[in-house]
């Protein structure tokens, strides 16, 4: 009789069933004349228990690499040790392909081999689970639009012109013609919002950004909303229930993953309306202020402490794997010591830049656009994402609506995430009037021809309309508590890096 094929996930529903499960082997462990099999498909993980007196299965099982495919056949079993709470009693045993050795052992890498690897790097739990939050984020941003009338219109990758800022533009030769590849799909956005009232993209996003911070990626992916008749404060309304709606989202589905991430759960719990919402002329204030120069304060000494633990954490791991034999246990140590190292080298980089990150904030001149410094700082003093609006002019874009009680402003929004994750969304009113929009244009030294398309909006039933761009791996970054956005996208295109 053929057996049924399962998935790992839908093992306990098929307790004391014979099933088949198909998968990689993750790991190997001996004890007791039984050899204990983590195979891994995709769902989870099974320990699958091959026994002595099965010679023939137990002497391939005993040689199996890492990483090999396999199919196996056996009873289900629960069991309160095992992974999952459920075991595969094995009795046939079938090789689908014996891996060559596989790259990535057990014990920890450094991220730059890993991103070489990131084509198996993928494979490993951790990943995984990243990998899922993701999917369920990017559902629950569909979903949310979906259900408040929203159409999606998906906007050209492929784009004539520049939106924001011509200093990050890929070029690319389109029969002989000039083109870029798009840095948003607002300008379009803003076309479809006059014929369909609420709209929304989401797509890829390309920015040649020569940065090398944890938040920036050339590639990143953005949904964007674009709404008719919208207003500075409809604009802030949605970006909080939005951002509540997708944190909900993800909490509902992940606890269990997010904490297996290390993600503290507790903060995003907090994630509910009203944000904190302050102008760009108090957040320069609050730079300024006692309430920085305190945080600072308290973030020293907090990173001193975190240091000091690491440090006696570290000295107990060499302790333990100078005392251990070989095998698994020692794999582990080493990759345990190896991320500690890693974290212990991080918070001693952000020790070294927190008086320079002060000097800054106390130095920051009205005018000047935030930096990662100033976003960390501002974003920490509060635990709920932070809205800050009304931005100087000559700091944003050109399609942004000047304040008309202080035209040096403009009607704007960032969004910050909380816990120094910087802004994970970007938005603004835009200019509907067309002189000011041309005025808005040449002043940014943009030839207005290749946007005549852009400016008719403005010619043809012109209305006051807005909308936000929200970046999905920084947003990701912040939910799983990820240190780089590179872990938040599953190939992603740095400046230094475009392999695999
Ligand atoms: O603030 P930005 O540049 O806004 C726009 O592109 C507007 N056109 C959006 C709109 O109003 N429709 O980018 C929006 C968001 C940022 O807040 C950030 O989350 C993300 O996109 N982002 C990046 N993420 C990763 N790497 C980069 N290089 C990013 N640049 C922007
Ligand atoms: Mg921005």
């Amino acid at each position: 009789m053929d057996l049924e094929h399962v998935s790992i996930s839908e093992l306990p529903g098929h307790e004391n069933r014979k099933v088949r499960l198909r998968g990689w082997l993750y790991g190997r462990r001996a004890g007791g004349g039984i050899l204990f099999l983590l195979l891994r498909d995709g769902t989870g993980l099974c320990q699958c228990v091959v026994e002595a007196s099965d010679a023939h299965d137990f002497e391939t099982a005993r040689h199996l690499p890492q990483e090999s495919s396999l199919a196996v056949s056996g009873t289900v079993r629960r069991d309160e040790r095992a992974p999952g709470g459920y075991e595969l009693a094995v009795e046939n045993m079938e090789v689908i392909h014996s891996a060559a050795e596989y790259p990535i052992s057990r014990k920890a890498h450094g991220v730059d081999f890993l991103l070489a690897h990131r084509h198996l790097w993928i494979r490993s739990p951790r990943q995984t689970t990243i990998l899922k939050i993701r999917h369920t984020l990017t559902r629950a941003i569909r979903d949310f639009f979906d259900t408040r009338g929203f159409t999606l219109v998906d906007t050209p990758i492929l784009s004539p012109g520049a939106a924001e800022g011509a200093g990050t533009l890929f070029k690319l030769d389109y029969f002989g013609q000039e083109t870029f590849l798009t840095q948003t799909g607002q300008l379009y956005l803003e076309s479809a919002c006059m014929a369909l009232g609420k709209v929304y993209c989401f797509g890829p996003t390309f920015r040649a950004e020569k940065s090398k911070t944890r938040r920036h990626l050339t590639e990143f992916w953005m949904v964007e909303p674009e709404i008719a008749f919208a207003e500075l404060d409809d604009l802030v309304s949605l970006a909080e229930e939005f951002i509540s709606s997708i944190v909900a989202a993800v909490l509902a589905r992940h606890r269990s993953d997010l904490v297996s991430l290390g993600r503290n759960v507790d903060a995003l719990e907090n994630i509910r309306p009203p944000f904190p919402r302050m102008t760009y002329s108090e957040a320069v204030e609050s730079l300024h202020g006692p309430r920085t120069r305190r945080f600072l304060d308290a973030e020293t000494s907090r990173l001193r402490a975190r240091l000091r633990d690491s440090r006696q954490r570290l000295e107990t791991l060499e302790d333990q794997h100078a005392r251990t034999g070989k095998g698994w246990k020692r794999d582990r140590l080493t990759g345990e010591m190896i991320a500690l190292r890693e974290n212990i080298r991080a918070l001693e980089e952000e020790l070294k830049i927190l008086p320079e990150r002060g000097r800054r904030a106390a130095d920051f001149r009205w005018g000047d656009d935030f930096g990662g410094d100033e976003e960390t700082i501002l974003s920490r003093l509060h635990d709920r994402p932070l809205i800050i609006t009304h931005y100087p002019r000559e700091s944003k874009a050109f399609y942004m609506k000047p304040d008309p009680r202080d035209p040096r402003l403009v009607l704007n929004m960032d969004v910050l995430a909380p816990e120094g994750y910087g802004e994970i969304i970007g938005g603004s009113q835009r200019e509907e009037n067309l002189d000011a929009l041309l005025n808005r244009m040449r002043a940014a030294g943009m030839d207005p021809a290749p946007y005549e398309w852009y400016l008719d909006l403005r010619r043809y039933g012109s209305v006051p309309h807005g909308g936000f761009g929200l970046g999905i791996e920084r947003t990701l970054a912040w939910l799983c508590g990820l240190r780089h956005v590179r872990e938040a996208i599953a190939f992603p295109r740095l400046m230094s890096r475009i392999y695999p």
